[in-house]
């Protein structure tokens, strides 16, 4: 035990900071947006950075923040939305905004959940990904400090469009959307980024008093803090950086958004022992897992779903997708791993080679120009340039087993289902379409017909036939 005397301020801060870590915690996702500058059959919030929906972020944050309770507000006949929103947080109540009234409108479609008293309640939006868990964690302090409204505030380049923060002195005074504010309120460069966090005991007193008699004729959210201010309650605003509440409208926003997130992820990947000699050209997976002394060479793609393993070496211009790749492993230059790719220690995946759905036991090579499709590829195993698993009927596919150290000559088709024993060797050019025992060697060929002078002659009789036309 801690003598209180010597680390009193120590024991002080941990027994805060378990009493805070015991703070229940509701986060409301509003994700009832329009989405119509997309230009997109896809709702906005199923659009996505990094290989994951932007709801799909917004939903992680909250949960690392410590949201247990989660509640999603959808616009009407969302099933989509919903769908996505279930599928990733089967926990989550979902509510529907029927009417688009307002963002005070959609935080009240959750009011079942906001009955429930959580202590502190955080309000996200679905189209603004980049929030960081540290950013929402420093918002929840602030109502355990005391504060019934906390919001995120930034100093944009450009204030447009924001809603402007009053502040009088360390208090935040009032939001002022820049549809309502005066000339002097436009002039303020510290705006809302949005993001809120209500404390539990007031957030439905506050909430119900919103009136919609603004500019727009919306209930607006940012009127929670004047109206706290009236209940004598306080309000601050937390200071942050532009990135954590970049929101989402268009195309070309959801492109500088990918950007800021790839910068993270390759800082994050370099900061865990990664060796990225062209960072600025890979593209990372917010679920990329890559371990210590793993060199990727530049113009490298990584969609969802990939691990790879510490020494391994990813060369220029491969794609990996779904894939595993083991202790120092070699792949690319230009191979293309699949969803289902797992690859052993020390395997070799050489250029325009294709990997899907198969396993490729340890020491294992495929150097050049193959196709290996729902296949086994055992310890050792050499695969020749040109070798095709041919894995599907058009119907069906079927699965290829090449046993332990075997050899399969280049230029090879091997017709699954079909199984090569350990340690047997399958002549070049061969359509193997029966199975092959251990050690054996099997080899398909037509005979071999050499004419002495063929070549010659042939030529010869070409060329007097164009003299005499
Ligand atoms: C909001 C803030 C503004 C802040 C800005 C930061 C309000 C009133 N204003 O303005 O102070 O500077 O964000 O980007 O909150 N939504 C619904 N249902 C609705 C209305 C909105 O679900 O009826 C959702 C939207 O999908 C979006 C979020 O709430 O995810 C914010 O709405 P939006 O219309 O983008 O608010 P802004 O005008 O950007
Ligand atoms: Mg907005």
């Amino acid at each position: 035990m801690l003598a209180f005397n010597q680390s009193g301020k120590r024991l002080m801060t941990r027994m805060i900071s378990s009493h805070r870590a015991k703070r229940t915690c509701l986060a409301i996702v509003l994700a009832a947006g329009e989405g119509t500058r997309m230009c997109s059959s896809r709702p906005k919030v199923l659009h996505a950075i990094g290989g994951k929906t932007l709801i799909a972020h917004v939903l992680s944050a909250a949960i690392e923040a410590g949201g247990a309770e989660l509640a999603i507000v959808v616009g009407p006949d969302r099933a989509d939305v919903a769908a996505e929103a279930r599928r990733l947080a089967p926990q989550a109540q979902i509510f529907e905004q029927r009417e688009r009234l307002g963002t005070a409108h959609a935080v009240l479609a959750a009011r079942k959940a906001i009955e429930a008293a959580a202590d502190d309640i955080l309000v996200m939006f679905a189209d603004t990904p980049l929030v960081r868990r540290e950013t929402l964690a420093r918002l929840r302090t602030a109502l355990s400090e005391g504060a019934a409204v906390a919001v995120l505030g930034f100093t944009p380049k450009d204030p447009a469009g924001y809603g402007r923060l009053v502040m009088n002195g360390d208090d935040l005074a009032a939001i002022v959307e820049e549809k309502d504010a005066t000339p002097q309120q436009r002039a303020i460069g510290f705006v809302n980024g949005g993001l809120m966090a209500l404390s539990g005991n007031n957030a439905l007193a506050i909430l119900d008093q919103i009136g919609n008699a603004n500019a727009k004729g919306e209930y607006y959210l940012t009127d929670a803090v004047a109206i706290a201010r009236q209940m004598g309650l306080k309000a601050v605003a937390i200071e942050t950086g532009e990135d954590d509440v970049r929101g989402i409208n268009t195309k070309a926003q959801l492109a500088e958004t990918e950007a800021v997130l790839q910068g993270r992820l390759r800082a994050q990947a370099m900061e865990a022992g990664v060796t990225l000699i062209a960072p600025e050209t890979v593209f990372l997976s917010s679920d990329t897992k890559l371990g210590r002394d793993v060199v990727i060479e530049p113009n490298v793609v990584f969609g969802p779903g990939v691990t790879v393993e510490d020494g391994a070496t990813i060369r220029s211009f491969s794609h990996l997708e779904g894939a595993h790749v083991g202790k120092g492993a070699r792949v690319g230059p230009f191979a293309r791993l699949r969803p289902g790719a797992k690859l052993g220690t020390d395997v070799h995946i050489g250029n325009f080679v294709e990997v899907k759905a198969s396993t490729i036991e340890d020491g294992a090579k495929a150097n050049h120009l193959a196709y290996i499709g729902d296949a086994r590829i055992g310890e050792g195993a050499n695969i020749g340039a040109g070798t095709i698993t041919c894995n599907y009927d058009g119907v069906d596919k079927h699965r290829t087993d090449i046993g332990k150290g075997a050899f399969i000559g280049t230029n090879s088709s091997l017709v699954a289902p079909v199984k090569i024993g350990d340690g047997a060797y399958i002549g070049s050019g061969s359509v193997v379409t029966k199975d092959v025992p251990a050690d054996a060697l099997m080899f398909e060929r037509a005979e071999l017909v050499t004419k002495q002078g063929w070549a010659a002659r042939f030529r010869a009789a070409k060329a007097a036939r164009k003299k005499n036309t």
